[in-house]
């Protein structure tokens, strides 16, 4: 009697633990039906495809719940350029206009329809151009647009040093016309030759403050007046900044037995004009051109430059002098630059002037001095690309 009794109490036990588990067991089916895994895979999509759809953006996801099944997600989801913050654009995209998932997104993260009509033909090219050229698709865009077929001149001028991909174009169209090296190409229309000097005249971008680009290219106005003008030396102007790190330059020399001395330094819009007109006058245009400034176009209008010489001689002479060795070896350290080298003729657009120093700040000068390049190139590469 005894011996049943205990056997009824482990089968009401051995019951009570099976629906227990049980029950448990039926609440964890429940709370599977409620996840994206049971959901997808209900819809249709593999493990796989699971898998991808739940990288996504949980909208997206509870979205893709509520549809049939799409193969193309997955296909999509796998492309290199994906982003999954533009998974419902790439989504639409592909559903009205049929595009293979590579289009889409190529289409959609660069902005390349915004007018919402495909063309299957120009989409392809600008691919094809894009993955040869290994340009960005914009790029690639402006030149297939521009009708510049690949060519393999693009390579070689990407690894020169001073490459500017905004200038792609003008550097191609430069090579066509000249044949020059990529490194003579690259630095030639930095410095913007392959316009002629006096045309495509843009403003002197003032925001730039004391590093602004006055040349050829780049004009003041004929009202243009720097706010600080203070006397330098004997009747002339420059800036105060510029004053103070000419007179430390000027002491400094003195204290080695050399004597600096300045012929200009400010010169106003008017006086750059009747210099200038001076010399039209005297030599002619291309002289003139090769030794003076158009008015609006000097660097002494914006009261950053000098031409310092020593007391002991003038501009034809100052070259042999020991002061012009010690400011060619010294004047970066107070934040000049000798502006129109030797050599650089063709780029500055100015003769040889040993004489004629800008100031652009101790750390600017430093830097143009150790990589010996112009301040046109200096300015466009490191200024005032985008
Ligand atoms: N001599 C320099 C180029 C000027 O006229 O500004
Ligand atoms: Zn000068």
């Amino acid at each position: 009697m005894k011996k049943k009794q205990t056997k009824n109490i482990i089968l009401l036990i051995i019951t009570i633990f099976l629906i227990i588990i049980g029950g448990i067991n039926f609440y964890r089916y429940l709370e599977y039906q409620k996840t994206d895994d049971y959901q997808l895979k209900k819809i249709g999509y593999n493990k796989e495809e699971v898998k991808l759809i739940k990288t996504l953006n949980q909208k997206d996801i509870e979205t893709i719940k509520t549809i049939d099944y799409n193969k193309n997600i997955q296909s999509l989801i796998k492309e290199e350029e994906f982003n999954k913050n533009q998974f419902k654009e790439y989504f639409v995209y592909q559903k009205s206009h049929k595009t293979t998932s590579e289009e889409t997104v190529f289409i959609i993260n660069n902005d390349l329809d915004e007018n919402n009509e495909y063309n299957e033909k120009k989409i392809k090219e600008y691919m094809a151009f894009a993955s040869r050229s290994k340009l960005d698709a914009n790029t690639s865009v402006t030149l297939v647009n521009a009708n510049i077929p690949y060519s393999d001149i693009i390579p070689l001028l990407q690894k020169e040093k001073y490459y500017i991909e905004d200038h792609l174009i003008r550097y191609i169209n430069y090579y066509n016309k000249t044949k020059k090296d990529t490194v003579d190409i690259v630095r030639e229309v930095n410095a913007n030759l392959d316009y002629e000097f006096y045309t495509n005249i843009k403003k002197t971008d003032l925001e730039k403050g004391n590093l602004i680009l006055v040349n050829k290219y780049y004009q003041l106005d004929k009202d243009y007046v720097p706010e600080d003008l203070v006397i330098i030396e004997g009747n002339e102007y420059a800036k105060k900044e510029v004053s103070d790190a000419y007179q430390q330059m000027k002491q400094d020399a003195k204290k080695e037995g050399l004597l600096l001395s300045i012929t200009s330094g400010y010169l106003s819009y008017e006086t750059q004009n009747i210099i200038y007109n001076r010399y039209q006058n005297e030599h002619g245009l291309e002289w003139a051109d090769s030794y003076s400034a158009r008015p609006g176009h000097s660097e002494h209008q914006t009261g950053l430059a000098l031409d310092i010489t020593s007391n002991r001689s003038n501009f034809d002479t100052f070259e042999g002098t020991s002061e012009f060795t010690w400011l060619i070896n010294n004047a970066y350290r107070y934040g000049f630059i000798l502006r129109y080298p030797k050599e650089k003729e063709y780029i500055t657009g100015y003769h040889y002037e040993s004489w004629h120093y800008r100031y652009v700040g101790k750390e600017m000068a430093e830097k143009i001095q150790k990589e010996n390049i112009t301040y046109e190139e200096y300015y466009e590469y490191y200024l005032n690309k985008k």
